[in-house]
């Protein structure tokens, strides 16, 4: 059914969407979110609109990338909110009918996307799928592709939009998109910050004000360790682990450099490209950011 909206058509089964798709002339771009969306997300849509004629936007809280004690119930959802921030892409678009709209959201109920519940097929992640985030998130990349294959198979788009953010989320991505011959083209946009450096997220609505300054300490670690690019990884290890020590309400899940080619730890003589990536706790919230670097050359 589709729920009419001044602005911002909001569909909530996959038949409609299938038939939003099929009957739209052109290109197609889906940018998977959970919502709660930010300026990080609203510059995805901006860029699917560059490269397709409609853009789906899923908003939809997985349940299957969220394991036991983790934040499923608390995850901000807002969908009045999401329509508001993004009515003012669609009408500078000059396309404020539903049946011309270039953006559709899809926001689905659970029993939508899982009428069997969560006893059902899923994709099963590639062993760097149980480092890092997964170490820290048993079966959480695992839930995250099924539910982006899904999306994949109802939305069919010719291109995917994700956040550099989450960059182990995308390296996961591509490979199940190569893996699984899924014909769609990804694309990256990078990491949105607030001006202090804070990486845009929608966990960040969690934070105290106290536990959002703490939060800086992620993106002041990432540069501390980029700065020391030129002395290799040992040396951006330790300032990066350094700058998060000043910071008591700042608990350290893992910082490590890692190859963007296979996502893997980097050996301690390794030159050149390379990705810093951080998780941490602040308060109850976990937070996640990056930053590429090129080791042995100035940062
Ligand atoms: O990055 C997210 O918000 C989610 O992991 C995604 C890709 C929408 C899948 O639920």
């Amino acid at each position: 059914m589709i729920a009419n909206t001044p602005l911002i058509p909001v569909l909530t089964t996959i038949d409609t969407v299938r038939s939003v798709v099929r009957e739209r002339r052109g290109t197609v771009a889906l940018v998977p979110t959970m919502g709660a969306l930010h300026g990080g997300h609203l510059a995805l849509v901006e860029q699917a609109l560059n490269h397709a004629d409609t853009v789906v936007v899923s908003i939809f809280v997985n349940p299957l990338q969220f394991g036991a004690g983790e934040d499923l119930d608390t995850y901000p959802q807002k969908l009045e909110a999401d329509r508001d921030a993004l009515a003012p892409l669609q009408s500078r678009l000059d396309a404020t009918d539903p049946v011309t709209a270039r953006i559709v959201v899809f926001a689905p109920p659970v029993a939508e996307m899982y009428p069997d519940g969560q006893e059902i097929t899923r994709v099963t992640a590639p062993a760097v799928g149980a480092l890092f985030e997964g170490a820290s998130r048993p079966g959480h990349f695992d839930g995250m592709l099924t539910v982006v294959a899904k999306l994949l198979a109802i939305a069919t788009p010719h291109v995917v939009v994700f956040g550099q953010k989450d960059a182990q989320q995308v390296f996961l991505v591509e490979r199940m998109i190569r893996d699984l011959n899924i014909p769609v083209r990804v694309l990256t946009h990078p990491t949105v910050r607030d001006d202090n450096g804070l990486a845009k997220s929608s966990r960040n609505q969690n934070l105290s004000e106290g536990e959002r300054r703490s939060a800086l300490a992620l993106h002041t670690a990432l540069s501390a360790a980029a700065s020391e690019s030129l002395n290799g990884p040992p040396a951006m290890r330790a300032a990066g682990h350094n700058a998060l020590e000043q910071d008591s309400l700042v608990r350290l899940d893992y910082l490590e450099i890692v190859n963007p080619q296979d996502f893997l730890p980097v050996a301690d003589d390794h030159r050149g490209p390379a990705l810093v990536i951080v998780a941490a706790r602040v308060g109850a919230t976990r937070l996640i950011d990056n930053e590429p670097v090129v080791v042995g050359a100035p940062y």
